[in-house]
C-alpha cells in the first residue's frame, strides 16, 4: 500500500513549480490527481507526464463560477477529494505600501487569497459528507514577515495563514485538517513575468539573497504529502516554515 492509495487529490497552480511537483509527488504516492491550472497548455502538460492517473483542469481560481466548475469536474470523474492542495499564487511587483496600485493589489489579493477561499469554500461541503480530508495551502515566508515581499504579496500570505487557520479550528471536529507550508525561495517559474519594476527587481535580491540557497519544487511538496497523509493525523492549523532555516535566524 502506498500512503495515498484510493485518495483524489485536487491541487491548483498544478502546471508549474510546486504544484507540479506536488501532483507527481501524489501520484507517486498513489492518488488520483485533478491537475488545475489557469494556463491550459500546463496542465494538460503535468498530467500527460503522470498518465492515467491524473485529470487537466483549466480553470481560473479567482472566478468563482470556474472553480464551481473545477470542482464538479472533479466529483464527476471520482466522486469525492481526500486532499485539497490550495497551490495557485503569484508575485507582486514588490510595490511598497506606499507605491502599489489599487489594480495591482487587487490583482494579487484576487488570486492568491480570495482564489483559496474559492476553492476551499467549494470542496468543504465534499469534505463534511465524506466526513473528513486534508487541506494543505501553499502561503508564503511573506505569510509571516514583512520584508519577503512587495504589499500585495505580503497581504495576501498573511490572508492564507489566517484562512489555514479557521479552517483548521472550524473543522477539527469534522475530521478535517487544515495546515500551511511556507516555501522559502525556490526554483519556479514564479518570477517570470511578475513585472518588476526596476525598485522592484532591485528589492527582490537581497530577499534571495536571505534565503541563502534555492530549494527545489520537489522539497516543498515532500512537505504538503507530509501534512496531507495519515502520519500528520494531529497536525492541524499549523503553519510550517519549508525554508532551510531561513526564517529561524
Ligand atoms: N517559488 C517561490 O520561491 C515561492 C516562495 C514562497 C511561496 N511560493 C508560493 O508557491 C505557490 C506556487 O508557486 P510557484 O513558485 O510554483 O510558481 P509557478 O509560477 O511556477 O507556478 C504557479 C502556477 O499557478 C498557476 N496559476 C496562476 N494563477 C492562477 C489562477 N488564477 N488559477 C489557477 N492557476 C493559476 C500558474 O499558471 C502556474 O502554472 C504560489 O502560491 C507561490 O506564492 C513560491
Amino acid at each position: 500500500m502506498s500512503a495515498f492509495d484510493n485518495k483524489i487529490c485536487l491541487i491548483t497552480g498544478a502546471g508549474s513549480g510546486i504544484g507540479r511537483a506536488m501532483a507527481v509527488g501524489f501520484a507517486k504516492a498513489g492518488a488520483r490527481v485533478v491537475v488545475c491550472d489557469v494556463n491550459e497548455e500546463r496542465a494538460r502538460r503535468t498530467a500527460a507526464d503522470i498518465g492515467a492517473a491524473a485529470l487537466a483542469v483549466t480553470a481560473d481560481i479567482g472566478d468563482e463560477a470556474a472553480v464551481t466548475a473545477l470542482v464538479g469536474t472533479a466529483i464527476d470523474a471520482y466522486g469525492r477529494i481526500d486532499v485539497l492542495c490550495n497551490n495557485a499564487g503569484i508575485m507582486d511587483t514588490m510595490a511598497l505600501p506606499a507605491d502599489i496600485t489599487l489594480a495591482e493589489w487587487e490583482r494579487v489579493l484576487r488570486v492568491n487569497l480570495t482564489g483559496t477561499f474559492l476553492v476551499t469554500h467549494a470542496v468543504l461541503p465534499h469534505l463534511l459528507r465524506q466526513g473528513g480530508g486534508a487541506i494543505v495551502n501553499t502561503a508564503s515566508e511573506a505569510g509571516i514577515r514583512g520584508g519577503a515581499a512587495g504589499a500585495a504579496y505580503t497581504a495576501s500570505k498573511h490572508g492564507v495563514v489566517g484562512l489555514t487557520k479557521s479552517v483548521a479550528w472550524a473543522h477539527a471536529k469534522d475530521g478535517i485538517r487544515c495546515n500551511a507550508i511556507l516555501p522559502g525561495p525556490t526554483m519556479t517559474g514564479i518570477a517570470d513575468g511578475a513585472g518588476f519594476d526596476p525598485a522592484g527587481a532591485a528589492r527582490l535580491g537581497p530577499v534571495l539573497a536571505l534565503g541563502e540557497r534555492l530549494a527545489q519544487p520537489e522539497q516543498m511538496a515532500d512537505a504538503a504529502l507530509f501534512l496531507a497523509s495519515d502520519a500528520a493525523s494531529f497536525i492541524n492549523g499549523a503553519i510550517v516554515p519549508v525554508d532551510g532555516g531561513w526564517s529561524a535566524a
